[in-house]
């Protein structure tokens, strides 16, 4: 396995799941130290019994600041520095516009929107405070694109974390700062539990995904990671889609209307 992250500090908000867990993994694999913030304290003590030494868990909500600002601290205090950072954490309530309830709307917008600039707020202050420059992921969502029924405050939440991505690689630059989104389709983690439970949910998705099925979280960490590395070196401010094509295929599928293709090698 590459060892891009030896002797780095990693942070990783809502490491304990899904896509957060595969990105934590990876960077374990790769060399990093890494800190993961989150709510689950079960997953969280899951993770470090798999990964033992150079994981640390740690409760953290990411949408109150002094608990941001504390996991920022507690990386800098027990390993040093904190040298890449990815903001994952996030969930949504669904509900039609004309339904949605303004604690619904809040929930989602912070969990998905403020919780990101709470981490990137204080993750390139630390970057800052030790001149060594540094990485930012943030994880937002091809519905930063593509509206989705009643899921406005989220498709709303993600296409601000992608602007705030490039407000952020725009302040950070002078300190050598990169700041990067990555823009996942459909992804099987327990977020989506509810789309794989459901055959017909799960069908409707997969027709419109021109790859055919969906990601696991292993085929967003890595892309996600590449951004972190410097292997993307010059990359800042991008929208890295992750998604099987699905961002392509907005047309209808006209094969059946156009017949096969016709060359045959
Ligand atoms: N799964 C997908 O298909 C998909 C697609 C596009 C984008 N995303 C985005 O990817 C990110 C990760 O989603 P996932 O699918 O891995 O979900 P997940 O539910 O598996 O993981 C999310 C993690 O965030 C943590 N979390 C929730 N609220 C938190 C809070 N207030 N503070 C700290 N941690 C908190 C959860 O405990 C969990 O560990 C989310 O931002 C999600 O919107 C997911």
């Amino acid at each position: 396995m590459d060892r891009r992250f030896r002797g780095k500090v990693a942070v990783v908000m809502g490491g304990a799941s899904g896509i957060g867990l595969a990105i934590a993994r990876r960077l374990h694999h790769e060399g990093a130290t890494v800190l993961a913030a989150d709510v689950n304290a079960d997953a969280l003590k899951a993770v470090e019994t798999e990964l033992g030494a150079r994981f640390h868990g740690m409760m953290a909500d990411v949408t109150h600041e002094a608990h941001v600002e504390a996991a920022i601290a507690a990386a800098t205090d027990q390993f040093g520095s904190v040298d890449t950072a990815f903001n994952v954490a996030g969930a949504s309530r669904p509900g039609y516009i004309v339904d949605l309830a303004e604690a619904d709307w809040d929930f989602t917008v912070d969990l998905c929107l403020k919780g990101v600039f709470l981490g990137m707020k204080h993750q390139a202050r630390q970057m800052m405070r030790q001149k060594t420059g540094g990485t930012i992921v943030n994880i937002a969502s091809l519905n930063a694109h593509v509206p989705m029924h009643a899921g406005s405050a989220y498709v709303s939440a993600k296409a601000g974390v992608e602007a705030l991505t490039k407000n952020g690689a725009l302040e950070f630059a002078e300190h050598g700062i990169r700041v990067n989104a990555v823009l996942p389709g459909l992804v099987r983690t327990p977020l989506t539990r509810r789309h794989f439970d459901n055959p017909d949910a799960l069908a409707a998705f997969v027709e419109r995904i021109p790859m055919g099925r969906p990601a696991q979280p292993e085929e967003i960490a890595a892309p996600a990671l590449f951004l972190a590395s410097e292997d993307a070196s010059y990359v800042s401010g991008a929208s890295l889609l992750v998604d099987g094509a699905w961002a392509v295929s907005g047309y209808p599928d006209m094969r059946p209307f156009r017949g096969p293709v016709r060359w045959n090698g």
